[in-house]
């Protein structure tokens, strides 16, 4: 979910509801606003902003304070009801929430037996009733009433409370789910990350976990939930509006595509020289030796997150010889993973906001491993929780299917990688250099993908239709099989499954006939030999074949029904070139198919929920 709120001397509607518009990635199923101008009004709409802001249009919008909220649904269906904000029972204060409070049914049962009657199914008004009760039974300040309700909710949150009794007071919290404040001249404004923020101020306070923060009458106060007074740490925003908006682009995923050469070479600006074979991260240093000297690294991940992770492996094992396991932080986090000493972790995360992400490191962490971040947004909760990391610096990435974070990420593990393996000599000095190069060259290898487009746009519209794909690689092309599988999943709803090619045989060859399109990654690597076989294997059941191969290939063009030519690069690197013409594919057969690309059905971009 996203939350913005607003006090200052403007009219607040309008900055909410462009903030909103900018937080929509992080869930669009419903969204609300409420805005006091005498009464306190709540104006709520199942939809998305442009559905709120069309339903608002001829209400009374004035006020200089307002708090909204776009919904991604956990508790109850997304509905006019469950959007926030949410009142509490006397209809004086209102409530906007991201998160999960775990104990609201016996909340719930409790206010209930005191005649608390709600309206909705979710956990988030159970909160906004508790704290009036609080205060009424207490008869304490809001504030009060705050601190006092957090110190009995489990669970995680960023709220944002308004009350009808005091015209410039907004009350906002945070444990587990991100909020962030910008400081302008007399104005403050509260939101889930900076993008709704970055046009009015570069001045932000990243509020921590267990803080409360207090803007009343133009000033800011932060003390935490055992009422110690804290200050505020102002930190100045380092983001463009541009990287924010589409700029031309019909869609901030293709734009985002797009801007892989820049981004990967923004992730390496200052950090690598392949002609003076300079290779540091500024990130990593005092626990540099923890990782050298790893026995093992667990990573950490989720989604395409997780991907990247994979790819890692193989590059971490094959360059550094340390044993990699990658895990998905959900598995990983509710079972009894055994941490030894030497074992470090590695954690992944495009947003550095994902609750399962989090929850397994925070786990890690309480059994004693050193932990590093590999985070796209600055500031964020994964890179505030490691001990040391390294940021993407891809720069916002809005489009819901992940995908210049995906190669930043396999650009910085590929770094920290090189760097371990050239420390502790597990590779050649010969080797190392070689790397660096082909690392740098990679920029410019991406953007001769992307040339691609309109050969992808051809093969997209001879397959929109399909109703099951499957992508095969083997290698350090496997994962790449799966995010392809994963892009297409996500935008277009279209079935898709990605395999490792050889496990072929083993099941998914009984789906192939001649209506099922099947992508194969088959760049020049050392498994070529054995993708050939299996494409052979598919031809032979008359599966239709898209072939990623390497340019210049000549065998493999005449078995494949299409064949998609990239420019050669180290098998290592070959994943950030390969998996350019999949989220082409992806993205051109999501559009022809009508669907919302950037924002597509029931996912988020930024999961803070378990
Ligand atoms: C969500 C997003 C995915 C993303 C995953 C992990 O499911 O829709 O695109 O890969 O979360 O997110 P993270 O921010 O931790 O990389």
């Amino acid at each position: 979910c996203g939350i913005v709120a607003y006090v200052g001397k403007k009219q607040a509607h309008p900055i909410v509801i462009k903030g909103l518009k900018r937080l929509e990635y992080r869930g669009y199923d419903s969204a609300g606003i409420a805005l006091l101008n005498g009464d306190l009004n709540v104006y709520k709409k199942k939809g998305k902003v442009s559905d709120l802001e069309a339903f608002i249009e001829e209400k009374n919008l004035s006020s200089t304070i307002g708090i909204g909220h776009t919904r991604w649904a956990t508790h109850g269906e997304p509905n006019d009801e469950n959007a926030h904000p949410h009142f509490s029972g006397s209809g004086r204060l209102a409530l906007i929430h991201n998160g999960i409070i775990e104990n609201y049914s016996s909340l719930k049962q409790e206010l209930e037996n005191k005649g608390h009657q709600f309206v909705s199914e979710t956990d988030s008004e159970v909160l906004i009733h508790f704290i009036e009760d609080i205060r009424e039974n207490n008869d304490c300040s809001l504030e009060e009433a705050v601190r006092l309700a957090l110190t009995k909710v489990v669970g995680a949150y960023a709220i944002v409370i308004m009350s009808k009794d005091d015209p410039d007071m907004l009350i906002a919290a945070r444990k587990g789910s991100p909020l962030v404040i910008g400081l302008g001249q007399d104005e403050f404004f509260l939101a889930s990350d900076a993008t709704p923020i970055v046009e009015y101020t570069n001045e932000v306070v990243y509020v921590n976990d267990y803080e409360i923060a207090i803007i009343k009458d133009g000033n800011l106060k932060i003390k935490n939930t055992q009422d110690v007074p804290t200050t505020p740490y102002i930190q100045t925003l380092d983001m463009e509006l541009e990287a924010i908006e589409k700029g031309g682009y019909e869609h901030f995923m293709l734009k985002e595509i797009f801007e892989q050469p820049k981004s990967i070479a923004d992730c390496m600006r200052g950090r690598l020289n392949a002609s003076t074979g300079h290779l540091v991260l500024g990130g990593i240093r005092e626990y540099a030796n923890k990782l050298e000297g790893a026995e093992r690294i667990i990573m950490i991940a989720c989604g395409t997150s997780w991907h990247a992770a994979l790819v890692a492996e193989y590059i971490f094992e094959e360059l550094c010889r340390i044993p990699v396991e990658v895990e998905y932080a959900s598995e990983f986090r509710y079972r009894n993973p055994v941490i030894n000493e030497g074992d470090v972790v590695v954690a992944i995360s495009q947003s550095g906001e994902t609750a399962d992400t989090l929850a397994a490191m925070e786990l890690a962490k309480s059994k004693g491993a050193i932990i590093f971040g590999v985070c796209n947004v600055v500031g964020s909760s994964i890179a505030r929780v490691s001990h040391e990391g390294a940021y993407t610096h891809a720069g916002p990435e809005i489009g819901v299917a992940s995908t210049k974070a995906f190669t930043a990420q396999l650009t910085v593990l590929t770094m920290i990688a090189l760097r371990v393996a050239h420390r502790k000599g597990s590779i050649t000095e010969r080797k190392y250099h070689e790397l660096l190069v082909e690392l740098e060259q990679i920029p410019s290898k991406v953007e001769e993908s992307l040339k691609l487009n309109d050969k992808v746009v051809e093969i997209s519209d001879i397959f929109k239709e399909a109703r099951n794909f499957l992508y095969l690689g083997r290698g350090y092309n496997f994962p790449v099989a799966l995010e392809g599988a994963l892009k297409l999943k996500e935008i277009s709803y279209i079935h898709a499954e990605g395999y490792p090619a050889a496990e072929m045989k083993h099941g998914p060859i009984a789906l192939i006939d001649e209506e099922m399109p099947v992508v194969f990654i088959a760049t020049r690597d050392s498994s070529y030999d054995k993708i050939v076989s299996n494409i052979q294997e598919v031809k032979a059941r008359k599966g239709r074949v898209i072939a990623i191969v390497t340019k210049g290939d000549v065998l493999i063009p005449k078995m494949a029904d299409f064949v998609i030519e990239v420019p050669a690069a180290h098998e290592a690197l070959m994943p950030m070139v390969a998996v350019i013409p999949l989220q082409l594919l992806s993205y051109h057969i999501a559009v022809m198919r009508g669907c919302n690309v950037d924002q597509p059905r029931n996912l988020a971009k930024s999961v803070t929920v378990e």
